[in-house]
């Protein structure tokens, strides 16, 4: 099939490539010219792995394209895909203005001889399948066309993989053509049985429900890692017996500093906007954000009753800035909030991560010293707190952090360490409810 994909983004460039692997003819277009030059040349503007391979191979075989320009794409398509950004609005609603103008662009290039699937794939509130089709065929009555929803439940780090093994996949339309041509696009990636059809507006609701249901998950996961603290019970175990039970499971059950990123932190507050629109007020997401919210911060409350004194000159570790490891993505890291909360309170940090440092930089008080060497991170610190379960923190050995820390307090914000090892080794370690 013929497909063109507006937004080279996250979702639309890792949409666009496997389309093309799998022997759909992609044109990707975006307004940024340097990100689209350096597309053609196959240099991908994220980091994600198994991405590049996938994106030249696709170029060499002529599969993918790349244009600043929508129109002569947009003709010639079968299934056009909107994967704009739809960020947070100050109200904590999707701001959709790059959804209005995308679809205004549509209505005045679409073909009135050809029928056109368009398919929201951007996160967008519920009923805006609806909303674009209308302000399509304001500009071009004639259009035939239909606009449905199919979301993205690709996860950073992971995402070729989930999109070439998702859970499922779900089309959003009442209109059978436009459902029987994305079942036949969709049919390589998924068994009959894993495609739902739904109306546009459940499928727009799927998506806001999924993420804010593993969102809610997280954040119960750390209200009991509290709790356990309290009771001197331990989170790993707890975790373990609960997620046996297969109603709960055992995944999204890692206690920590909370969820980061793109998707969860603005669609739990995208949906919460959208409930109050209706009078309705999501008490339990509210209390989801909130925990969230706290939970980010314990390293620096666990670091003040360790140093009652305060933290002005204390020499701190912050290992990991990205939100979560194999992503460069720093969008609402848990790292931002801590490192700026202990420069507040005089300490002296020295922040590592394996990939992202210059892009984290304008984000980051400018007393923070970045390095791209744990070692030199660690070099005299009174204490180390891990943000980021990247890999290369769990395979740093213990004679390196003893022999490089002066202090001897570490704090694991994401249960990624051997607790036991620290302790033999002399350390004051802290986990998320493993105390
Ligand atoms: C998420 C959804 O998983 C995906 O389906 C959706 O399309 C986009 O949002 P992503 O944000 O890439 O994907 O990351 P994910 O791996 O889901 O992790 C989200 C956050 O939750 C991270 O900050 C992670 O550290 C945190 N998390 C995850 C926990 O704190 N505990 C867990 O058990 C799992």
């Amino acid at each position: 099939m013929k497909l063109t994909i507006l937004g080279t983004g996250y979702v639309g460039l890792v949409s666009g490539v496997s389309f093309a692997e799998l022997g759909n003819d992609v044109v990707c277009v975006d307004k940024d010219e340097e990100k689209i030059k350096q597309l053609k040349k196959g240099i991908s503007p994220i980091y994600e792995e198994g991405l590049e391979p996938l994106l030249e191979k696709n170029i060499h075989n002529g599969k993918i394209h790349f244009t600043t320009n929508l129109a002569e794409p947009v003709a010639a398509s079968d299934i056009i895909m909107i994967a704009v950004g739809t960020p947070q609005a100050d109200d904590g609603s999707a701001d959709l203005s790059f959804v209005r103008t995308v679809a205004g662009e549509l209505g005045e290039v679409l073909p009135s001889d050809k029928r056109t699937v368009v398919v929201n794939k951007s996160t967008v509130p519920i009923g805006s399948a609806e909303e674009v089709e209308s302000m399509i065929r304001e500009k071009n009555a004639t259009a035939d066309v239909a606009v449905c929803s199919v979301p993205e439940f690709l996860r950073e780090g992971s995402a070729v993989k989930d999109t070439f093994h998702p859970d499922r996949i779900v089309i959003g339309t009442n209109v059978s053509w436009a459902r029987e041509r994305l079942v036949q696009l969709h049919a390589p990636l998924a068994d009959a049985n894993d495609i739902i059809t739904t109306s546009s507006r459940s499928a727009e609701m799927i998506k806001y429900a999924s993420n804010a249901f593993l969102a809610t998950k997280i954040s119960f996961v750390n209200e009991i890692a509290n709790i356990c603290e309290a009771y001197e019970a331990n989170i790993d175990e707890v975790a373990q017996g609960v997620g046996a039970d297969r109603r709960i499971s055992p995944h999204f059950l890692n206690a920590g500093l909370g969820y980061g990123g793109s998707c969860f932190p603005k669609d739990v507050q995208a949906l919460i906007a959208l409930a109050r629109d209706k009078n309705y007020e999501a008490n339990l997401l509210n209390s989801t954000v909130a925990i969230n919210a706290t939970q980010r911060l314990k390293p620096v409350e666990i670091l003040q009753q360790q140093f009652p004194r305060g933290l002005r000159d204390m020499k701190v570790a912050v290992l990991g800035l990205a939100f979560k490891p194999g992503t460069d993505d720093m969008r609402y890291a848990p790292s931002i909030d801590i490192i700026h909360e202990l420069v507040k309170a005089g300490a002296d940090v020295h922040a590592h991560d394996p990939i992202v440092l210059d892009d984290a930089a304008p984000l980051l008080p400018r007393a923070v010293s970045l390095h791209d060497n744990v070692g030199q991170a660690i070099t005299g610190v009174d204490a180390m707190v891990l943000v980021t379960e990247w890999d290369v923190y769990k395979q740093y050995s213990i004679a390196e952090f003893s022999s490089a820390m002066t202090g001897k307090i570490v704090i694991d914000g994401r249960n990624a360490l051997d607790a036991k090892t620290f302790k033999e080794h002399g350390f004051d370690y802290y986990g998320i409810g493993r105390r």
